[in-house]
C-alpha cells in the first residue's frame, strides 16, 4: 500500500480479532511514531506499550465509554507528552508533536492491515489524571492519547472520500 492510499482508506477501527500482533510490527509502528517531525526536533514524546488485556480493561475503565475499544485491543500505546524535551521557549508544541506521532502509528498500523482507533485522552484532565495515576507517570510526562490496535474483527472499508468543498478557501477567506 502506498503513502496516499494508506491515508485515504485508513478509518477508525473497533473491534478487534484474537490475531495477535507480531513484536516486529510493534516495532514498526513506534519507528512510524518516531518518525514524523517535531518541533525544533525535540522528539518530546514517550509511549507505553501495553499488551497486557488486564492493562487495557483498567485504560478503558479510567477514559469511560468512548474507550471501550481497549477490551479487545490487542495492543494500546499510550502516547505521553514528555515535557523535559519540550522547546523550551513554547512547550505547548508538544501536543502537536504527541498528536503527529499519533497519526503516524495509525496510518503505519493500517498500511500492515492492522486496524486502529484514536481514543482522546488530553485536555480532558480527569482522563489525564486517571491515566497518569495508573501508569505513576512522573509529572514530566502528560498523556496525549491512547491508540488501540488489533486486526479487524471484519473487513472495515471506508465508503466515502471526505473532500469537503466547503472547507477550502481559494486565495482568501
Ligand atoms: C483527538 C481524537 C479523539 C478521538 N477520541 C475517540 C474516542 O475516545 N473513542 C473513539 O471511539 N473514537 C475516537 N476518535 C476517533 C473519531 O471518532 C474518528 O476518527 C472520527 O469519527 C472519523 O472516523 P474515521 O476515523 O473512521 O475516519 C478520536 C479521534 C481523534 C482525532
Amino acid at each position: 500500500m502506498d503513502a496516499i492510499q494508506a491515508i485515504m482508506t485508513r478509518c477508525s477501527v473497533r473491534e478487534y480479532s484474537d490475531r495477535p500482533i507480531s513484536d516486529e510490527a510493534v516495532r514498526t509502528i513506534l519507528e512510524a511514531g518516531m518518525s514524523g517531525p517535531s518541533c525544533v526536533n525535540a522528539r518530546d514524546w514517550s509511549f507505553i506499550v501495553i499488551r497486557n488485556p488486564e492493562t487495557l480493561a483498567k485504560m478503558a475503565d479510567a477514559n469511560g465509554r468512548p474507550a471501550e475499544p481497549l477490551r479487545t485491543a490487542k495492543l494500546g500505546i499510550l502516547v505521553c507528552g514528555d515535557l523535559e524535551r519540550a522547546f523550551r521557549h513554547a512547550p505547548e508544541y508538544w501536543v502537536i508533536d504527541g498528536a503527529i506521532a499519533a497519526q503516524n502509528m495509525i496510518l503505519c498500523a493500517h498500511a500492515m492491515g492492522i486496524g486502529s482507533v484514536w481514543l482522546g485522552t488530553w485536555p480532558q484532565v480527569s482522563r489525564v489524571q486517571a491515566q497518569s495515576e495508573l501508569f505513576q507517570l512522573p509529572e514530566t510526562q502528560v498523556p496525549h492519547s491512547i491508540i488501540a490496535f488489533g486486526y479487524p474483527k471484519e473487513p472495515v472499508i471506508r465508503e466515502t472520500l471526505p473532500f469537503e468543498a466547503s472547507c477550502v478557501h481559494e486565495e482568501k477567506w
